[in-house]
């Protein structure tokens, strides 16, 4: 079987997981630095904060974008780190997904919001080590098929060193979320009572779905997450959720059974967000990818 490159299912938290030290803001950095020692040829990652009307699905082909600001942290720490958008693997992307079926497009007006660049900075906090990146939409139906699909279609890229990586929440409900400590002192790791039981639950459901299937299995284990009882007091609305059925997509071929996810870090926010972080495989330990 080829080397295949990682997978990783980033739960990106709230904005302050950039500015304040927190056990996932490490983990981040070790995937980071172990991608790069592996050679890492580019990111490819879908986020939770941009999706695509009707059918459609798009690619970042910005070759300039902008970066939305990040509330609640002080822009010296984005606001000088340069984007690599990496346009030839973007078009690479297209045509992946295009021959998967799917109606894609590049869209070169974009800029990259928190959701990816956060985990960018805390992946490579030294710029110059960013690999090249490319920037997968959603689709605004929130099909969970739909994104399985998409995760499957540019799981390929991973045999040449390519890393995959969801950007979304296990259990992210901003409307159930206690945001008092952060508003009056900055505090988004207060948690001043336990987590209430349906984001204990579910935030369960999502380890034991996620580190206790492989390959297909795991594809519609994930889905099938979407009809937890609980799924909708966890996620008020789909977007943080698309992330968990991509990466399960790109970790979830026949040729991944055996490799389940492992839960790597996991830091609580503002009481009832769980930033959950899973790997699915590991880069190989011999030598640099191809
Ligand atoms: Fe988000």
């Amino acid at each position: 079987m080829a080397s295949l490159a990682p997978v990783h299912l980033f739960s990106h938290g709230s904005t302050m997981m950039l500015g304040e030290p927190s056990e996932a803001a490490d983990y981040w950095k070790r995937a980071g630095d172990e991608a790069l020692a592996a050679g890492v040829k580019g990111i490819i990652m879908m986020g939770a904060h941009w999706d695509a009307n009707g059918d459609r699905i798009e690619v970042a082909t910005n070759p300039k974008p902008e970066k939305s600001p990040v509330a609640y942290v002080h822009p010296s720490k984005y606001a000088d780190y340069p984007l690599k958008p990496d346009l030839p693997t973007a078009q690479r992307c297209i045509n992946l997904l295009q021959g998967a079926g799917f109606d894609a497009s590049g869209n070169d007006k974009f800029d990259w919001i928190h959701d990816t660049y956060l985990v960018l900075i805390r992946m490579f906090p030294d710029p110059a080590t960013c690999p090249p990146t490319t920037l997968i939409s959603m689709n605004a139906r929130f099909d969970p098929h739909y994104h399985v699909k998409v995760g499957a279609a540019l799981r390929p890229l991973r045999k040449e060193g390519y890393l995959i990586i969801g950007s979304g929440g296990a259990v992210h409900n901003l409307y159930r979320n206690r945001w008092l400590p952060m508003l009056r002192y900055s505090d988004n790791f207060a948690q001043e009572s336990p987590p209430e039981p349906w984001a204990l639950e579910f935030r369960q459901a999502v380890e034991d779905v996620l580190t206790r299937n492989s390959g297909p299995q795991l594809r519609r284990a994930a889905t099938r997450l979407m009809k937890h009882a609980m799924y909708r007091d966890a996620h008020a609305t789909d977007d943080h959720f698309m992330a968990v059925l991509f990466v399960a997509g790109a970790a979830g071929d026949e040729e991944d059974t055996g490799v389940s996810g492992k839960l790597m870090a996991e830091t609580w926010e503002l009481t009832n967000m769980c930033n959950s972080q899973f790997t699915f495989g590991g880069w190989p330990a011999t030598a640099k990818v191809a």
